[in-house]
């Protein structure tokens, strides 16, 4: 059977949706079978109280200013302490109530989790800005003066974001505020992001690679969710900023030395392909 989206374009409701009543879209409205994979156990796929308990003893780890650029190198290290630590409060603790009890099973899947999902999109992010800057030697050398890499790792996720699309489902009824919209309980909801991120309506001459969309004054032409590479409000990408320690530290580390130019192998357009839930080069980048 085909199950019905609707699709949230506006950017205003978007945010209306991912932050301010976030208590009515807390979940992604997918599902795995625990029996096929390992991974529905994980943060990805957890609903409810469950995932807010999960996402509250990891969170902190990753997101908190514990997190520094020296202690990112030591990655795997500090993963494998907070696993130990979420075992210890939520699988070994005999004073949770039934529902509010893990099993290990949730924390490997969740160990795993952070260690996939984690490692890829960084990869990829880092080989397309260096593609990118490959393509645009201009841009590429003002860069190796200043080595400060925020503006093209934004556009480089912009051009190239391999996460298209937000899931969210609706966990309450929910009268969209101003509208006639009335947005049912359990209804699923598909918010295109990658459309927003090459519409000239946002970005004009979106196919061109311009890290300068990013300057303060830019970005302050465009709406908040015009920008929603690691998403937004609490459901948001748990390794966002170790995501952006490491882009910034290997960035700066290649730019400075090296000088990176096309090869023969070089695609332009580089050629896209759907591979799950997101997009990835087809002959790699
Ligand atoms: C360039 C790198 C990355 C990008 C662009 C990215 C992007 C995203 C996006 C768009 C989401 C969906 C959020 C939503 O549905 O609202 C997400 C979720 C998630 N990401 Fe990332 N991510 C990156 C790196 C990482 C890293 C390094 C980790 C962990 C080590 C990570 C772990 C997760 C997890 C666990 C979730 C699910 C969070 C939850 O449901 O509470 N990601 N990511």
């Amino acid at each position: 059977m085909k199950t019905p989206y609707l699709m949230i374009r506006d950017p205003e409701l978007k945010n209306i949706m991912l932050i301010k009543d976030f208590a009515h879209f807390t979940d992604r409205g997918f599902y795995l079978d625990p029996f096929i994979n390992l991974i529905s156990n994980s943060l990805l796929f957890m609903i409810g109280k469950r995932w807010k308990i999960m996402q509250q003893k990891l969170n902190p780890g990753f997101n908190s200013g514990k997190l520094k650029l020296m202690k990112s190198l030591r990655t795997g290290k500090k993963m494998a302490q907070l696993s130990i630590q979420a075992r210890k409060e939520l699988v070994l603790n005999n004073d949770l109530i039934p529902e509010e009890k893990f099993t290990d099973i949730d924390i490997v899947a969740n160990v795993i989790l952070l260690f996939a999902a984690g490692a890829e999109p960084v990869f990829d992010t880092f080989a397309f800005c260096f593609y990118e800057l490959a393509l645009n030697k201009p841009i590429q050398d003002k860069l190796r003066q200043h080595i400060y890499v925020t503006r093209e790792k934004h556009e480089t996720m912009r051009k190239h974001s391999e996460v298209i699309v937000l899931f969210r489902e609706a966990t309450n009824t929910y009268p969209v505020p101003g509208q006639s919209l009335i947005i049912e309980k359990g209804q699923k909801i598909i918010t295109p992001t990658n459309s927003i991120y090459h519409d000239p309506k946002y970005y004009p001459n979106p196919d061109i690679f311009d890290p300068e969309r990013f300057s303060p004054e830019e970005k302050a032409k465009r709406p908040k969710a015009s920008e929603l590479f690691f998403s937004d409000g609490l459901r948001f990408c748990i390794g966002k900023r170790l995501a952006e320690i490491e882009l910034k530290l290997c960035s700066s580390e290649i730019i400075s030395n090296f000088e990176v130019l096309e090869c023969r192998k070089t695609e332009n357009p580089i050629q896209i392909t759907p591979t799950g839930m997101v997009v990835k080069p087809k002959n790699g980048v």
